[in-house]
């Protein structure tokens, strides 16, 4: 004897699949307008075609924030940059990074330079040129700003990626863009 339990077949009404096809519709609109404002808030990741980078030391070393972050407020500490740039962090009063690196490369002829911090200014060995805590040009021959990037932290890393947005020291699009 072939008994066979029969098979129920689902069914859906009307309103269940208007139902469905209204949340599908609102929430596709709902991510679609949460969504630039969640990678305006997430930091960039390596390779993801921003071109971010995490800040290593010049061993090529992850750096962590927390390590920086243990230095006094007004500290510059230079990690290894975008393309290998050695590059300037600001440890801000609050005992955050500030989101502004600055690039250690003189714009007169490429030179390195220290950050004096008696006399808050970049100065470069080289041949005299002065910037402020800025990157802006305080004395010649340099004639362009430093360089800048961003900066942000997320779990203990620190991320730089490339400023391409307008230079707001100038108001104008970047030397470097
Ligand atoms: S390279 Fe810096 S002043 Fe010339």
């Amino acid at each position: 004897m072939n008994e066979s339990l029969p098979i129920e077949q689902p069914e859906i009404s009307r309103r269940q699949l208007l139902n469905f096809l209204t949340g599908a519709t609102v929430a596709a609109a709902a991510s679609s307008a949460v969504y630039p404002f969640a990678k305006y808030l997430t930091p960039p990741a390596e390779g993801d075609g921003s071109g971010a980078i995490v800040a290593k030391d010049k061993m090529g070393n992850v750096i962590p924030a927390s390590q920086i972050l243990s230095e006094p407020p007004g500290t510059r500490a230079l990690i290894a940059g975008l393309a290998g740039e050695p590059t300037y962090l600001t440890v801000q009063p609050d005992n955050t990074l500030h989101s502004t690196g600055i690039v250690n490369n003189c714009t007169h002829l490429g030179c390195t330079f220290p950050w004096n911090g008696t006399a808050g200014e970049f100065q470069c060995p080289c041949h005299g040129s002065r910037y402020d805590e800025r990157g802006s040009v305080l004395r010649g021959p340099a004639n362009r700003p430093l360089k800048l990037v961003r900066v942000a932290v997320k779990d203990d890393r620190i991320w730089i990626a490339p400023w391409t947005d307008i230079d707001p020291r100038t108001g104008e699009t970047p030397w470097w863009v």
